[in-house]
């Protein structure tokens, strides 16, 4: 949550910084501001998008020209989002400015020992509290800016990632991290320092990722300077981005999402690619090759995530149940991480997470790996704290995801965990030689059958406009359809803010079915073969109380058109992995009621795409 962008070097810092803050904008919204540098520190801020702040700027008559600097944008924590709680804040002394992305838990007691000390503060942020802190620190033992720095940071507890100037010190800017993630990037006579890649890739594509405790100064000179929280210097790993900018543009789509769904042909065979060989008869990951004899002992599988991941994983427990007979748990990061956990040394733990950043998520694998289990990461973005923090693991390759709501995340992690569930499978031999090429075919098979789903968007487009007035709907699906119906609603409520609730089918007797009235929807995922008649006597049952049924059924069902009010057909596929197709037209139906409700479907009121705080 958060983003934050710096610049140092010899152009002018304000426009590198805007279009940063805007790549950036997925991370949060509430607030977006800027602090430029020469001898003082000028501060613009605002209430509300990127856009706001442009606008207040441009009408601001202050003058932008510095070449160093740095931009926040906000997503609240402390503080209603407003303009004196946005970013960056300065001390009491007015010599600092900072920008943060995390919190700083014991702000309380460090607040009223400074209030103590005389200092008075205009906002209610954690943030404030921090750079006054620094500034005490920093005045009372005559230290240089980065020293302060590291000596405060160890008595914060929380997570942080920071941007610290000094007006005294026009030509340094220091950063540091802690369970927030800060890009560090090295260009031609100029430095960067952000919450990923996207601001910087641009104009350098190599980066340092820094660690947990690091403290890194940039100097106009071209030099820098990294340090751990023991004051020791670090020798910098500089990697090479494998990003392109046209990855990180809408590329002629209206909104991000939409652009992301009709990505899923692409990015699935990206995630497959080099994984899978139906004619050859393999399929496996190379992270789980390398410690096959020890995950292949495990004696139970816990697959830990958030959000859509989350959905992604319980498809998973199905997957490796079923496929590789491997007793599977799956767990919500935040749950998982308090409720004290039983986990053993044989225990397999899977952590799934698109941005790989997810605050959760990352600290419940810190706490199972101190219980000593084998922790391997499923991750979208390369080099993130979680594929750090994990034993082994696989990245889904599917490129930046921007569009807060998920979409091609979740069908890569789906595709990339069939492939685990087979590597599994075949390694323990539980499924038959016939069984197991039939299901390589299908997975080879899903870009071109997502290709036909997405041609269909017309009459997706048709459903949405009969039903985008509903307050309610339910979404019900059976077996591998149940997490498809989870994450269908999901999806809904993000972006149209329409209340919607998946569902097991066989469950809606137990309660939802009380809701079901002519004004609600009912979304019902009736492609399964294992579950079929049931499925057919749930959309009777909505019928008879005059519910509208949307059924997602496979091409050429008969039964099913004559019951359902609406029909989306999609191809057929072996059971275990329908999901990758009845998700793509519950992506394309919540795009379209949120586009036609009016809604921001890129960023969503109160959402953030990347969760750094618990
Ligand atoms: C946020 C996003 C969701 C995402 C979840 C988990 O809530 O809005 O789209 O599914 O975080 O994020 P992760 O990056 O860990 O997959």
């Amino acid at each position: 949550m958060c983003g934050i962008v710096a610049y140092l070097g010899n152009k002018e810092a304000y426009p590198i910084i805007l279009e940063g803050l805007k790549r950036l904008e997925y991370r949060g919204y509430d607030s977006a501001g800027v602090a430029l540098l020469s001898d003082k520190i000028t501060i613009l801020k605002k209430k509300g998008k990127v856009s706001e702040l442009e606008k207040y700027a441009q009408k601001s008559n202050q003058d932008l020209s510095q070449t160093a600097g740095m931009g926040h944008t906000r997503w609240a924590t402390h503080g209603v989002p407003n303009d004196t709680n946005a970013h960056p804040h300065k001390s009491g002394g007015s010599s600092l400015a900072i920008v943060h992305n995390g919190i700083i838990e014991n702000y309380a007691p460090i607040k009223e020992a400074l209030i103590e000390l005389g200092h008075t503060f205009t906002s209610d942020t954690d943030t404030e509290v921090l750079i006054h802190f620094i500034e005490e620190i920093k005045n009372k033992e005559d230290l240089s800016l980065e020293e302060a720095i590291r000596i405060a940071l160890t008595k914060i507890i929380g997570a942080y990632a920071i941007v610290v100037i000094d007006k005294n010190e026009p030509d340094k800017i220091v950063g540091a991290r802690f369970s927030s993630p800060l890009v560090f990037g090295i260009g031609e006579d100029e430095f960067f320092l952000a919450s990923d890649a996207s601001p910087i890739i641009k104009f350098t594509n190599k980066v340092i990722y820094l660690e947990d405790g690091e403290v890194i100064t940039i100097n106009r000179s071209g030099s820098y300077e990294i340090r751990n929280s023991n004051n020791e210097i670090q020798n910098p790993r500089v990697s090479e981005l494998d990003l392109k900018i046209d990855e990180i543009e809408k590329g002629g789509y209206p909104h991000y999402m939409l652009k992301e769904i009709f990505q899923q042909p692409t990015t699935i065979s990206e995630s497959m690619g080099g994984r899978v060989n139906a004619h050859e008869g393999w399929a496996m990951l190379g992270g789980m090759k390398q410690h096959i004899n020890r995950i292949g002992q495990c004696e139970r599988i816990i697959l830990t995530a958030c959000g859509t991941s989350w959905h992604a994983a319980m498809i998973a427990e199905y997957l490796f149940e079923d496929l590789a007979r491997i007793p599977t748990e799956v767990e919500y990061a935040s749950e998982f991480r308090y409720r004290n956990p039983i986990i053993r040394e044989s225990d397999f733990i899977v952590a799934l997470s698109q941005s790989g950043e997810t605050a959760d998520t990352l600290a419940a694998i810190k706490m199972a790996k101190k219980k000593g289990a084998f922790l391997y990461g499923i991750v979208n973005v390369i080099g993130s704290s979680i594929a750090r923090e994990t034993d082994s693991g696989s990245y889904i390759h599917a490129g930046p995801e921007i569009g807060v709501a998920s979409t091609k995340a979740f069908t890569s992690q789906v595709t990339v965990l069939a492939l685990m569930a087979l590597h599994l499978a075949r390694h323990k031999g539980t499924l038959s030689e016939d069984y197991y090429r039939k299901l390589l075919a299908s997975l080879e098979s899903v870009p071109s059958k997502v290709a036909r789903i997405l041609a269909n968007d017309d009459k997706i487009k048709y459903i949405a406009s009969e039903i985008k007035n509903a307050s309610n709907a339910l979404y019900l699906g059976r077996g591998y359809n149940f997490p498809v119906a989870l994450e269908g609603a999901l999806k809904l409520k993000e972006i149209s803010y329409i209340h919607a609730e998946g569902y097991p089918a066989a469950e809606m007797k137990h309660g939802p079915i009380a809701l079901i009235d002519i004004y609600m929807p009912v979304v019902v995922i009736a492609t399964n073969k294992s579950a079929y008649e049931k499925i057919v006597s749930n959309i009777q049952e909505v019928k008879a109380r005059n519910g509208v049924v949307i059924a997602v059924v496979t091409e050429g069902d008969e039964i099913i058109k004559d019951l359902a009010d609406y029909i989306i057909e999609i191809p057929e596929i072996e059971e275990p992995l329908t999901p990758l197709l009845s998700v793509i037209p519950l992506q394309q139906l919540a795009y379209h009621i949120a586009v036609m409700r009016g809604c921001d479907v890129d960023q969503p009121r109160n959402l953030a795409k990347s969760v750094t705080v618990e």
